[in-house]
């Protein structure tokens, strides 16, 4: 169904990212304090973390997060856009928007959007065409509720999403896929290890080779290394562990050598 396209830059090496989501997380002081903390580690690292690392903080501190981490070598995104790049859209934020403010990545389609604001696989798709416009990387989520999962419709479920959400340009440059089972998410559980990696062999199956997949729920520095330790999982998308410095940093400390 899906192209496989021109082949990314990381057809060969899939560098891993390990990803920040702060959610409505933070006013001014907290942002820049943890961006500070984020920083002070990647200089004590080298500037060579061992892995790609993204923080995406709420957009109202984008800015600021954005000039603590200046030269840092760690990466901003953004949490979501409008699929328009302007226009009569109260309250929304475009893919231009978030470029011009020195973002790289934009995480669309997160349970979180989908579940809370109703969005649907086909506004998805809209989104990431933005993000693409605008020249940002695509980190779109899928993943299946508990019911659909008991139900045995995971799999059906994480491939319509794919299939719809995904657009026809896609390439393993534009588009990083996070892999993020709903009940999983805030909730301390996470998926199995076999479960992780069946999933992932599934959705790298539809993407064009290259295409790094990440898994999220729940990731904290106590499992990080059985999950990141796994060939199928290219890195994580991080919520609640990721407003602690410490544990972030400690979660990327897991990527193996690649
Ligand atoms: P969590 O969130 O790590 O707090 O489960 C992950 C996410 O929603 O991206």
């Amino acid at each position: 169904m899906i192209g496989t396209g021109q082949r990314g830059r990381n057809m060969a090496i899939r560098t891993k990212l390990v990803a920040g989501n702060w959610k409505m997380n933070g006013l001014r002081e907290d942002g820049a304090a943890l961006a500070r903390a984020l920083r002070d580690h990647a200089a004590a690292a080298g500037g060579k973390p061992g892995c790609e690392v993204l923080v995406c903080p709420p957009a109202t501190l984008l800015s600021t997060v954005g000039g603590v981490l200046a030269g840092s070598g760690i990466a901003l995104g953004g949490q979501d856009c409008h699929a328009a790049p302007k226009g009569a859209y109260t309250g929304d934020i475009s893919a231009e928007m978030l470029a011009d403010l020195g973002c790289t990545y934009v995480i669309l389609g997160h349970s979180e959007r989908r579940h809370g604001h109703g969005e649907t696989n086909a506004v998805v798709r809209g989104k990431v065409a933005g993000a693409w416009r605008a020249g940002l990387v695509a980190i779109l989520c899928v993943g299946e509720t508990q019911a659909q999962r008991q139900a045995g419709e995971a799999v059906e479920i994480v491939s319509s999403q794919l299939a719809v959400s995904i657009p026809d340009a896609v390439t393993a440059a534009s588009l990083v896929v996070a892999y993020e089972p709903v009940w999983a998410i805030g909730t301390g559980l996470t998926a199995t290890i076999a479960d992780i990696a069946g999933m992932h062999a599934e959705i790298r199956s539809r993407t064009p080779p290259g295409t790094r997949i990440l898994y999220g729920g729940s990731v904290n520095p106590k499992n990080a290394d059985a999950i990141l330790g796994l060939p199928e999982v290219d890195g994580a998308l991080v919520g609640g562990a990721s407003l602690n410095a410490d544990d972030f940093w400690a979660i990327m400390q897991s990527c193996p050598a690649r």
